[in-house]
């Protein structure tokens, strides 16, 4: 939700000079869209990611209505930060993994996205990776896998963290992608469990072998729903067994 001490005049304007300094960011249709949409802000803590990342970035954002800012809240409020953390599909724009940065007494945050528009930073503990993020890479076992929205790259992601058995948070998107044929309410709930899956089989399989009274982690969900973002928050935690 945008600030009330800033004029509408003001937010049009931050922003397109914000495009003008970075024209390789955003293809005519983006750019186009992102003008005409610039106080879509206004009315909802959540418009589409692009206009989401300009807004943070350029500090337009209530301090307490930034849905980054938030799920950076909600990833702290399960998890240790102080640790390598990976932010998959973060955007054009650092958000969520600059902030957790910013936040860390120790570790590193490595953000993978092949739209990123900086890759170079002045916070010495983050790493902008302009890459998607292939399911191929080595990350540290210690490692905290997280993503807001990061759509295409949501399976490959819940593949690797049910593979190396990672701590993770996701926010899931709403647009289904891999079910682009059926996008109802009920297929949407498809998709969502879907994403779950992978980790699910794998923990439900070590549910098997494992002795009673030994940990199992589980996927759980959180909901943003108060910030305009319908879609489910997944993420694993420890469950001590009766
Ligand atoms: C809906 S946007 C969300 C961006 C950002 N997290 C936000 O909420 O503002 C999804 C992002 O995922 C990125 N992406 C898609 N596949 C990816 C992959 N395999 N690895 C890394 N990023 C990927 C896209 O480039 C895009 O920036």
């Amino acid at each position: 939700m945008l600030r009330t001490d800033l004029s509408d005049e003001v937010i049009i304007s931050r922003i397109k000079e914000f495009l003008e300094q970075h024209p390789e960011g955003y293809d005519e249709d983006t750019k186009e869209f992102i003008e005409r949409c610039a106080l879509w802000g206004r009315n909802t803590s959540t418009t589409v990611s692009e206009l989401d990342q300009i807004y943070n970035y350029l500090e337009l954002d209530q301090e307490d209505n930034n849905i980054y800012r938030v799920f950076a809240d909600l990833v702290e409020s399960k998890f240790d930060i102080n640790r390598p953390i990976y932010e998959i599909g973060g955007g054009n724009i650092p958000t969520v993994g600059k902030i957790l940065a910013l936040r860390q007494q120790k570790g590193t945050v490595t953000i993978y996205d092949p739209r990123l528009i900086f890759t170079k930073t002045d916070i010495p503990n983050l790493r902008l990776v302009k890459k998607p993020f292939t399911g191929e890479e080595i990350v540290e076992s210690n490692a905290l896998m997280i993503g807001y929205k990061p759509c295409d790259a949501t399976m490959p992601m819940m593949k690797y963290i049910a593979k190396n058995d990672l701590d993770f948070m996701i926010a899931l998107c709403d647009c289904a992608h891999g079910f682009l044929e059926i996008m109802d309410e009920d297929d949407i709930n498809l998709w969502y469990q879907s994403c779950e899956w992978p980790v699910y089989i794998k923990y439900a399989e070590e549910e098997r072998v494992k002795k009673s009274g030994q940990e199992i982690r589980r996927v759980k969900r959180l909901s943003m729903e108060k910030y305009d973002n319908p879609s489910p928050i997944i993420y694993n935690i420890l469950d001590v067994k009766e």
